[in-house]
């Protein structure tokens, strides 16, 4: 059994390393979890009831619900490949977290899909998916499955991430009750999520210029995918051009904070 270097040998290495075992742990995220999952069996207080609803903003809704099925989906698949993947144990720990985060996601989204009426929700995210998430969500996969970490994590935890986490925090301002506490629960894991990513490939990608230029040309070829994406929801979500928030800006600053804005 290797002997553990004493705390002053490598003090800076040996602090991350208790870092990552703490956060990447099931411990960390049972206590993260627990405030909005406890009483919330699908992601809302049961006694909280709908408002009644116009049938426009009704029809929004359930396609918006239907692209984040598809969006929830491609990260439960992604990131239940990428456990295979992982370079160690606190990564491959912490994507078992994600797995089952987003398999959450994906069953309060169909639950709300069937509260609002729709009878087969299944068939409602095939029939109303936006084309472009659905093309994100293929070439994400196609990430997992050449065995490719450094970019599918990047494509996962941080663009989709990115893009879930303006798109849900914009969402819950104008949502309704029930919508509303769904979406707090789900933002709180992807913000756990995003931060993985970032700090997985930060520490991965530091002087790492090849590195770097690979995952940029990555972001090249996914962007328009993501900003299409983006401008779907928010005009299903029923918003005057002049009205939408800066498309993007958060997932932009988490793409610069990597070093990857070229
Ligand atoms: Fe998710
Ligand atoms: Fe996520």
């Amino acid at each position: 059994m290797p002997v553990r270097p004493a705390r002053d040998t490598e003090p800076h290495l040996l602090e991350e390393d208790e870092f990552l075992r703490e956060v990447h742990s099931f411990n960390f995220w049972f206590e993260a979890v627990s405030g909005y999952l406890e009483d919330r069996p699908f992601g809302h207080d049961p006694e909280l009831v709908d408002e009644p609803m116009d049938q426009a903003d009704l029809d929004g809704l359930v396609t918006t619900l239907c692209n984040y099925c598809v969006g929830e989906a491609a990260a439960l698949e992604a990131s239940s490949g990428l456990v295979r993947l992982a370079p160690n144990h606190h990564s491959r720990i912490f994507l078992a977290t994600q797995v089952a985060d987003e398999a959450r996601h994906v069953e309060v989204f169909l639950h709300r899909l069937g509260d609002l009426g729709v009878a087969d929700p299944a068939a409602e995210v095939e029939a109303r998916a936006n084309p472009e998430l659905q093309e994100f969500r293929r070439r994400l996969l196609q990430l997992v499955d050449k065995g490719d970490w450094n970019a599918a994590v990047f494509a996962q935890n941080v663009l989709l991430e990115s893009m879930e986490d303006t798109v849900f925090r914009f969402h819950e301002m104008t949502a309704d009750p029930v919508t509303k506490q769904v979406l707090e629960g789900v933002l709180a894991d992807e913000r756990r999520h995003l931060g993985f990513g970032e700090n997985d490939l930060g520490r991965r990608l530091h002087g790492d210029a090849d590195g770097k230029a690979r995952l940029a040309g990555v972001r090249a070829e996914l962007d328009p995918l993501v900003l299409g994406s983006f401008e779907a929801v928010y005009r299903d979500l029923g918003l005057a051009r002049a009205d939408q928030p800066e498309l993007g800006r958060d997932y932009l600053a988490a793409v610069e904070r990597l070093g990857l804005s070229g």
